[in-house]
């Protein structure tokens, strides 16, 4: 029995096997890779294998193990929902909308009943209504359901921003808050800074807007080049860091998707705004002080989120 703790990861996909080689080369918990045989057939079997073969060089001592059950995960103290179809070109996340919402809602009921204590972050396209969905499978407190895509969103807009000037992208400090899809996602430009400029003053309004709109398409963008399925390199890196920031208490404020109490006088949705993750998941929700005019967009990405939750088909028994 290992000591560490455990983090599971539910779905073996491009991404989940992305999670899976960076989450057990960090080394500080053992991860478990849960996906069903008749699905994938024994491809989480073969990921886990390979990856803990890889351990001798990549040097952890972390385990990693695949299962087609649910024993196996209990007690995790994270589980990251990958499963669900990805996107094919052309298509937008929305259309993914009931298709995912059954397998997310059946494994979260799985996976719950084995981690009551569990955080969950969803990562299932449409991903803010996949939190509902989440949310109302598990019944968990808010605290502990949360979306990652602010996190990914705010990565493709600091690396665009950060290509644009010229500058490293760790100096520049900008988050995406709403939805994550290609017309609700919120980049904050008002509060986007390099080096401590304000990025309003470097940049002339016009490529701002350029930059926003790459942003709010950047999952389209490699989805178009990649052909096969979405992006899962940078998908894989945002969704560690909210692993990490929970499982090692580390007290960051990240965006995320949360179960919005009044924030922004939005009430009883998800909607992407900053928390502050440690043990235990969400610690606290902020309300970002941001320009009329992005208030109003995150309102409306809110809207449109009831909108689609409104369309999800009642669980069958
Ligand atoms: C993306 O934006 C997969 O939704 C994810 O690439």
């Amino acid at each position: 029995m290992s000591a560490r703790k455990k983090v599971t990861i539910v779905g073996a996909g491009m991404t989940g096997g992305a999670i899976a080689q960076r989450l057990v080369e960090k080394g500080y918990c053992d991860v478990v890779l849960q996906d069903e045989p008749s699905i994938v057939e024994t491809m989480h079997h073969g990921k886990a294998l390979d990856l803990a073969q890889s351990a001798a060089w990549a040097g952890f001592d972390s385990a990693i193990t695949a299962t087609d059950g649910w024993e196996e995960t209990a007690g995790s103290e994270v589980i990251v929902f990958t499963a669900g179809a990805p996107r094919k070109p052309g298509m937008s996340r929305e259309e993914l909308l009931n298709n995912n919402a059954a397998i997310v809602r059946d494994k979260v009921t799985n996976a719950v009943r084995h981690s009551p204590d569990a955080v969950l972050i969803i990562f299932a396209n449409p991903m803010d209504a996949m939190c509902h969905v989440a949310l109302g499978a598990s019944k968990f407190p808010r605290e502990r359901v949360m979306g990652q895509g602010g996190m990914l969103d705010s990565a493709r807009y600091r690396t665009f921003v950060s290509r644009e000037l010229g500058v490293s992208i760790r100096d520049v400090h900008g988050y995406v808050l709403g939805g994550h899809t290609d017309t609700t996602m919120v980049p904050i430009v008002s509060a986007t800074m390099v080096g401590g400029v304000p990025l309003t003053s470097l940049l002339p309004k016009e490529r701002v807007e350029a930059l926003v709109e790459r942003t709010m398409k950047g999952g389209a963008e490699v989805l178009s080049l990649l052909k096969t399925g979405s992006a899962y390199q940078a998908p894989a890196a945002a969704t560690i860091q909210m692993v990490e920031a929970i499982v090692l208490d580390q007290h960051r404020l990240i965006p995320c998707s949360v179960y919005l109490q009044g924030e922004y006088g939005i009430k009883d949705v998800f909607c992407g705004t900053i928390v502050k993750l440690g043990t235990g998941g969400i610690q606290q929700v902020y309300e970002v002080p941001v320009s009329e005019e992005e208030l109003s967009k995150i309102r409306a990405a809110a809207e449109a989120n009831k909108e689609l939750i409104g369309l999800l088909e009642p669980a069958k028994a």
